[in-house]
């Protein structure tokens, strides 16, 4: 999961770096490295820690140079380490390599490199010595090449050769954009790393690589034939990403929920017309619906199936992780794939697996240009903005929108046209009551969300925010289930968060079950007045989110932790 950069040109590069590093850390904060070539030598910083506080440490701001990479870590081989941090460097110094992915064979390849000097525990660092031994006839590109035929697993790699003061990229599985700018080229794993320096943007493909020639990109396949490729403009807003007046970013991105969900109706009513109509069209055509996601874009993904399956559409849903061991994609299938980023690997696998057996693809994303948009046929932006917390919650509400527009223009479905609103006003008024709520559960250890219907996903997804970012077990179920084992688990006082629509009555004798055995119970209803429910209750299912959501943060904030980057997480989950 972690994040690659490079750079090639006349800035100052440390600088450029350490600004992608920061803007590419959403992908993994366990350690951060930059390496740069000076002098046709390479200088190399690492650090153990958070980009804010070891920025210091990674300091080559005086090293004149004009090609260098860097690496914040999600460590998958090894533990959080110096040593393990990236970039890894060749035994004769004159490599250094940053990986992105998971090199699946490569004990065996380090077995075959005979004799090196590894340092690290990393699957990553075999690469650097690889390149080394086979560019001994002074070629790269042959090194470049032959690692390309022989790794198996997923790679985004960046190479700084300090003989030639160059930066070759190669891709398989792993994201790699190159920008293309006045003063270098600029080589990430996503586009925003170098948004501010150019808008012209060059996606390479699977096994594809590219090298500098003289200031010149060239591209080419791994078999050394050059590749043709247009670069794509790309607008965007250069204003780096900020918390304004708000400590935390998953609480600004709550409270953004209002502001987004009025930018997504637009461009739904307008410039995305076309693209709902198609997606809409497409979902009547297909035989089979069939989403997939991961974490919260599949609670989202569960909504969907019971929002068409309303609208009188067959559908199902599938973890991307599990998708190949329970699909049965054919030709008739359209596959829809849900994903904040665009990059979830798993989601991407069941992308190339569906597409392999014919199914049609039609995806909703927020991060634009992402992979996942770019295999698509049909997409729909989310448009949500930039989400840095690791929780994803303006985003989830924007697929929620999405969705159900989707399966109303089906049906024909009345929508809340005055969502924002009502969902500014949930924000509002419940704030008080919530953060009581929030210090009368924070030394909880277990809790439980039930629901029903449209209710049930959002009770895994209020169990999964309170698990990533409050670090408590909380388990999210379908209400009915209770009485078949759970129930056990219900002693005095055990917290039940209970989701009560409008109409959803069957759920009273649940909560009476847990209650008759002495369960605090929470109701989130607009029968109880406890809290601020908008009228409709078409707006229930984003209400009672919002507040799951405001429940997680105040709890989290209570006990102090590291809200926005949560132990063990990345946002983005590039790797299987
Ligand atoms: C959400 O709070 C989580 N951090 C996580 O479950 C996330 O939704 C999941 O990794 C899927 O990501 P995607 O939407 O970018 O594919
Ligand atoms: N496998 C590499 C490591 O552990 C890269 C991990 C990743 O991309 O998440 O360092």
């Amino acid at each position: 999961m972690c994040g690659i950069a490079g750079y090639y040109g006349s800035g100052n590069t440390c600088e450029v770096l350490l600004n992608s590093l920061k803007r590419l850390e959403y992908r993994g904060y366990d350690s951060a490295g930059i390496a740069v070539s000076s002098d046709f030598e390479i200088h190399i910083k690492k650090a153990v820690g958070e980009l804010d506080d070891i920025k210091s440490d990674l300091d080559l701001k005086d090293k004149k140079s004009k090609a260098g990479i860097g690496h914040t870590r999600w460590a998958t081989h090894g533990e959080v380490s110096e040593e393990n941090a990236h970039p890894h460097v060749s035994c004769c110094g004159r490599f250094a390599l940053v990986h992105n992915g998971i090199l699946e064979n490569w004990e065996e390849m380090k077995r075959e490199l005979g004799e090196h000097r590894f340092t690290s525990e990393t699957d990553s660092e075999v690469v650097v010595h690889f390149i080394e031994q086979r560019s001994q006839d002074g070629c790269v590109e042959t090194a470049i090449r032959e690692f390309m035929k022989e790794a198996k697993g997923s790679y985004s790699i960046a190479v700084l050769d300090s003989k030639r003061e160059e930066v070759f990229v190669m891709k398989n599985g792993s994201p790699m954009a190159i920008g293309i700018g006045s003063d270098g080229l600029f080589f990430a794993s996503d586009i925003h790393a170098f948004s501010e320096h150019t808008e012209n943007v060059v996606f390479l493909d699977d096994n594809e690589y590219a090298t500098v020639r003289g200031s010149e990109l060239v591209v080419k396949n791994h078999k050394g034939k050059i590749v043709d490729k247009q670069p794509k403009t790309i607008k965007w807003s250069k204003k780096s990403p900020n918390k304004k007046n708000f400590e935390h970013y998953m609480y600004k991105e709550i409270n953004e929920i209002p502001s987004v969900l009025r930018k997504l109706e637009k461009t739904l009513d307008r410039s995305q017309k076309n693209d709902l109509n198609k997606f809409r069209d497409m979902l009547k055509e297909h035989e089979k619906i069939i989403f997939t996601a991961s974490g919260t874009s599949y609670h989202a993904s569960l909504l969907g199936v019971y929002f068409l399956q309303k609208a009188g559409i067959e559908a199902q849903a599938l973890i991307a992780s599990e998708f190949k061991n329970y699909e049965r994609a054919d030709d008739k299938t359209l596959l829809v794939p849900v994903s904040q980023s665009g990059e979830t690997k798993d989601v991407i696998e069941a992308v190339n697996h569906s597409r392999k057996k014919g199914a049609d693809i039609a995806s909703i994303t927020n991060v634009p240009h992402s992979t996942i948009e770019r295999m698509s046929d049909v997409n729909l932006r989310i448009n949500a903005g930039q989400e840095i917390c690791v929780a994803a919650t303006k985003t989830f509400i924007n697929q929620l929108y999405t969705i159900m527009r989707l399966s109303s223009s089906i049906d024909g479905a009345n929508y809340n046209a005055d969502l924002a609103n009502a969902l500014k006003n949930t924000i509002q008024k419940n704030e008080d009551k919530i953060k009581e709520l929030a210090e009368e559960l924070s030394d909880e250890e277990d809790l439980y969300i039930i629901g029903k219907g449209e209710a049930y996903p959002i009770a895994r997804e209020i169990a999964l925010k309170l698990k990533e970012i409050a670090y408590i077990h909380a388990e999210g179920m379908m209400a009915g289930e209770l009485k078949h084992g759970t129930l056990a688990l219900i002693e005095d006082n055990t917290p039940v968060v209970s989701l009560i629509p409008d109409g959803n009555s069957s759920i009273a004798s649940n909560v009476k079950e847990v209650e008759s055995r002495g369960a605090n119970t929470i109701k989130l209803s607009p029968h109880n007045k406890d809290f601020w429910f908008p009228e409709r209750n078409e707006s229930f299912v984003f209400a009672s989110t919002i507040l799951g959501f405001l429940l997680t943060y105040w709890i989290a904030k209570r006990n102090g932790l590291p809200i926005d980057k949560p132990r063990n997480l990345a946002k983005s989950v590039t790797v299987q």
